[in-house]
């Protein structure tokens, strides 16, 4: 298994595994609708920077870290926290015939390596309160849940923090 920063021309193997996620989910508000405005900016690095897993020529899972406010923005109101040097990881995603292997462990390992790197300093996640396996991720990284929110009104949500310090 290889993983790798994804970049435009991986567009239609994320949007086949964003569907294959979307399909099988075991319930359908663990997972926030894709605004088009994240989309449009998946590829691009102000904003976002997404890391794949494949399996040969196969996407099999990815995940995200986000740098603006359109996706933290409202994380960082409820913790009231700065806005600054944060990022949102999320998108988290294992195609449903490759999950509980540590796929997602490496990811998220890569994607907090590479934010240590260019000087972020805090990062946000958002999970459902049934969705276990999400959770499991972020705890063994010693991510901290710090609020329960419901966002559009439909969403229950945990808020998670996890502040990364200075080498
Ligand atoms: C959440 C998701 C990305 C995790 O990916 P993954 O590669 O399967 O994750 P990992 O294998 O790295 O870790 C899963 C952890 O959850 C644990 N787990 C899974 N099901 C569990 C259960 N029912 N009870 C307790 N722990 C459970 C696993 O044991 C593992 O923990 P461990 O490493 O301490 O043993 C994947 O399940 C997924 O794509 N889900 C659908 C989309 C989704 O919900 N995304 C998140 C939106 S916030």
């Amino acid at each position: 298994m290889e993983i790798r920063k994804l970049d435009k021309s991986d567009s239609q193997k994320l949007e086949d595994l964003i569907k294959n996620v979307e399909d099988n989910l075991e319930d359908e508000t663990f997972w926030l609708p894709i605004t088009d405005k994240s989309r449009e900016h998946f590829f691009e690095e102000s904003w976002t920077y997404f890391l794949g897993a494949f399996d040969g020529d196969e996407l099999i899972g990815a995940a995200g870290l986000f740098f603006n406010e359109h996706e933290f923005g409202e994380s960082c109101k409820a913790l009231g926290i700065k806005n600054d040097n944060i990022a949102q990881y999320g998108r988290a995603m294992i195609r449903s015939d490759y999950r509980n292997k540590g796929i997602m462990k490496q990811i998220l390992g890569n994607l907090l390596e590479h934010a240590k790197k260019i000087g972020i300093n805090k990062i946000v996640a958002t999970v459902h309160p049934k969705n276990i396996p999400s959770q499991k991720v972020l705890t063994n990284f010693k991510f901290d849940n710090k609020l329960k929110v419901v966002k559009n009104n439909r969403y229950e949500r945990y808020i998670f923090l996890l502040e990364l310090l200075e080498a």
